[in-house]
């Protein structure tokens, strides 16, 4: 298969430039530029959706049904836990191929295809751990990656190395990799999904690098937002994927209400951008319009804002630099609204902190603290782990592994060796985790 190398079609505006009043000089290469574009198509773009059954896929997928002309969606992939589903999807919009991770997920899924098909074709299908890394690989113009958890490093990769155009909801492969993905992608090859880091895009589109001074992301704060450490003790998993403004995946649901999710974003932004972590601030809008704002060494700040749907920043990913005519609903603004800010408790949510540090040691210190949050937002949904607990061992999980020594020269295999160290040695401490409020007096008390 000919692998489609990139074209840029126009560099506008430098990305580079002579730093004055505390503007950005550092880097002559961000991972994502908004003044970049990548492998240029005239008319439909061919798009591959891992993790189309997911809450980004589903999106996504109503995005390009309502956009017939402007993409084709050529395969999907999910874990196989919604066959029926993915089988419905597949015969809706006509694919090629189909990819489940779970092996034996596929007599389920022939069975619901020829349910959806009838005596027709059925498209082909990839099984297995690496089926979506596959498909990643395959001819497209984008791939939307929607996969949860740092499970979709490798079809980041895939993707990147086929030369896809890459519109990146799936943070944790970049936060885990971040090395390996800028070794393969090429200026402009990444597009951000991200609510934020799409904000962040637009806004950074206004002005030269050099006149950037910071990055302001926006954190809806979550379910708890305003609550105490104390007062945090006893919440429930009900309680924790209660989002009060966006519907997202439980894993991602769960790190909105710890403020991992912002913590995971601060790292991307760093990545993306190269923008050093103090530079990049994180303020609290409930409101969650405002999706993050760019500070000009002007003093200018601009924002992006929409009410809060998906379907905006993935047509972002999808169709840039075009906008795709009403992919999300806009404001009214006959009606009144308030929009407020408010600095972060720190203190109530650590986690951003403690991804600010990781992000710093890099190596593979972001791949530890992501895993063992992943382990423990499992084990939290199960009721395993109590609330606070998630924060106090992933913080224990990444003050025992130290500082990394791979720094730049991260591979693979070290991501790989990282993250089953930081599983198994959170699911040990996780064990040992008292899970009631008596439980945990009695082990304060032996103690
Ligand atoms: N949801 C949002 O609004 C939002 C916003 C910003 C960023 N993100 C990011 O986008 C990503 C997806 O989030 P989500 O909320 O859409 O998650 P989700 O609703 O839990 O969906 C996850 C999707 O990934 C699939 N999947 C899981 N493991 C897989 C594997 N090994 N191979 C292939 N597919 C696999 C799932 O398939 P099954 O259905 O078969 O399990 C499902 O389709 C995450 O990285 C998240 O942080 C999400």
């Amino acid at each position: 298969m000919a692998v489609r190398r990139p074209t840029l079609r126009r560099a506008v505006m430098p990305s580079t430039g002579y730093g004055h009043n505390g503007g950005m000089t550092d880097s002559p290469a961000p991972l994502a530029d908004p003044h970049l574009v990548f492998d240029p198509v005239a008319g439909t773009r061919d798009v591959v959706v891992l993790g189309s059954t997911g809450s980004i896929g589903t999106q996504a997928i109503d995005l390009v049904l309502r956009n017939p002309d402007r993409f084709r969606v050529t395969g999907l992939s999910a874990a196989g836990g919604r066959v029926g589903l993915l089988a419905e999807q597949a015969y809706r919009l006509r694919v090629r191929t189909v990819a489940v991770a779970r092996e034996d997920a596929v007599p389920a899924l022939k069975e619901a295809l020829r349910g959806q098909y009838g005596t027709e074709p059925l498209p082909e299908i990839l099984a297995g751990p690496d089926a979506a890394t596959q498909l990643a690989a395959t001819a497209c113009h984008t791939v939307l990656n929607g996969i949860t958890g740092s499970i979709g490093l490798a079809p980041t990769l895939a993707a990147l190395e086929a030369g896809r155009t890459l519109a990146l909801a799936n943070k944790e492969s970049l936060i885990v990799g971040g090395p390996l993905v800028k070794a393969l992608a090429e200026p402009g090859q990444i597009i951000p999904v991200d609510s934020e880091h799409a904000a962040l895009f637009q806004a950074l589109a206004s002005g030269t690098r050099a006149d950037v001074r910071k990055l302001v992301v926006t954190a809806s704060g979550g379910p708890f937002r305003g609550r105490t450490k104390v007062e945090l003790a006893n919440v429930t998993p009900e309680d924790a994927l209660a989002h009060p403004t966006w519907a997202m995946g439980p894993v991602i649901t769960v790190n909105s209400a710890t403020l991992v999710n912002k913590g995971l974003e601060v790292i991307e932004a760093h990545l993306l951008y190269d923008i050093p972590f103090d530079r990049i601030e994180v303020v609290v809008h409930p409101q969650s319009y405002v999706h993050s704002m760019v500070e000009f060494t002007d003093g200018s700040t601009l924002a992006q804002a929409t009410p809060p749907d998906m379907r905006g920043p993935i047509a972002i990913g999808l169709g840039w630099p075009e906008r795709v005519p009403d992919a999300a609903p806009a404001f009214d603004w006959t009606k009144a609204s308030t929009w407020e800010f408010f600095p972060l408790d720190n203190e109530a949510f650590p986690s951003v902190g403690l991804a600010r540090h990781v992000g710093q040691l890099a190596g593979t210190a972001p791949a530890v603290f992501n895993a063992a949050n992943e382990e423990c937002v499992d084990a939290f949904l199960k009721g395993a782990l109590p609330f606070n607990a998630v924060m106090e061992t992933v913080t224990r999980v990444v003050e025992e592994h130290g500082t990394p020594g791979t720094g730049t020269s991260l591979t693979v295999a070290d991501v790989l060796e990282a993250e089953t160290w930081a599983r198994a040695r959170a699911r040990e401490l996780t064990k040992n985790t008292p899970t009631t409020s008596t439980e945990r007096t009695t082990a304060e008390a032996r103690a």
